[in-house]
């Protein structure tokens, strides 16, 4: 009978145990996975498509999606799947509009610092934007690579840069495209109980309703994917960032995320978030962990 009590309860000790050593990241890899599985059918073929497109005219569904494109096209936001977008998207990139962005971007990295220093002495590999956000354990927050940008100026007693401004988006560009060309996919890692609580404040921004009209990101970027307002088709959750800074025509020139998130923002009627703001961390967080194994391709093309 004790010899009973005394195995149940050490089992008892070693399931919780087994228990707390799950990985931090356990919830979020579930999550990633229920996502793909969700968009790899949705634009698995048209025999389904009613199923998630019970209002998009058949027309549109037969003549104007790409059905079935491979996985790291969801990296080239709604080209991935829309044809007309896609083939405007070639085209620009034959001769891509943000080459310059590059180079500016390129002449800031190497550029001295007062005191002699430069961006190249806090990254020296250049090719990192497929490890940002990280959360940062220390102080207790995500660090955006607008972040880390901007805390190397700091430490090198250099004024930090807007963080939606052109020339964070020129540096981001250069960066971006070193790690294009690096073939790397988004690793963003979830390693602490405070990065895990991170990585869930960021998902509950992305499925909360706001604003006057009451949506959520959610709302027209996964049960919208493939979907539009007006001409504009939605983007899939999924490689969502992975081609940031862009070049918008809207904008005439490349934009850091934080930009276009301030946008979101205020297209969803809503008083935008500050770039800088935790809320727009741990967002960008979560939106980055889904891209997880996406290459980064970037800078890119968007209208
Ligand atoms: C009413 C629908 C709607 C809502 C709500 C909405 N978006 Fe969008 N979003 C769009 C449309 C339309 C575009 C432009 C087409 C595209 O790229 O998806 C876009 C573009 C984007 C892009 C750029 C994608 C790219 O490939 O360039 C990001 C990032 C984004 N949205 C994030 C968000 C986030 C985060 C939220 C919530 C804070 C949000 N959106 C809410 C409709 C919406």
């Amino acid at each position: 009978m004790l010899s009973k009590v005394i195995t149940g309860s050490v089992l008892t000790l070693l399931s919780c145990s087994l228990l707390s050593a799950a990985p931090y990241n356990a919830q979020a890899k579930k999550d990633r996975a229920a996502m793909i599985k969700y968009m790899e059918a949705k634009f698995k073929n048209p025999k389904t498509a009613a199923k998630f497109f019970p209002y998009t005219p058949k027309n549109e569904l037969e003549h104007n999606f790409i059905w079935g494109f491979p996985f790291q096209e969801f990296g080239l936001g709604d080209a991935g799947y829309v044809k007309s977008v896609r083939a405007q998207f070639d085209n620009f990139m034959m001769l891509p509009p943000f080459y310059n962005a590059v180079d500016n971007g390129e002449a800031l990295y190497h550029k001295k610092f007062a005191n002699g220093n430069s961006f190249a002495t806090c990254f020296p590999n250049p090719a990192i934007t497929n490890l940002y956000p990280k959360f940062d354990d220390k102080t207790n927050r995500v660090v955006t690579l607008s972040e880390a940008v901007n805390n190397c100026l700091i430490k090198n007693s250099e004024s930090p840069w807007k963080m939606t401004g052109m020339k964070m988006a020129y540096l981001e560009s250069y960066l971006a495209s070193k790690t294009t060309a690096a073939g790397k996919k988004f690793d963003i890692k979830i390693q602490s109980a405070a990065a895990a609580k991170a990585y869930r404040r960021g998902k509950i921004e992305f499925y909360s309703q706001r604003g006057y009209l009451d949506l959520s990101c959610a709302t027209c970027h996964v049960l919208g994917a493939g979907k539009r307002t007006k001409a504009d088709y939605h983007s899939p959750l999924l490689g969502m960032i992975a081609g940031f800074p862009v070049y918008r025509l809207k904008w005439g020139h490349v934009g850091t995320l934080e930009k276009r998130l301030v946008g979101c923002n205020k297209n969803q009627g809503e008083v935008p978030h500050k770039p800088n703001s935790k809320w727009m961390g741990d967002l960008e967080y979560f939106m980055a962990y889904m891209s997880n194994g996406i290459k980064v391709n970037a800078p890119s093309v968007r209208k």
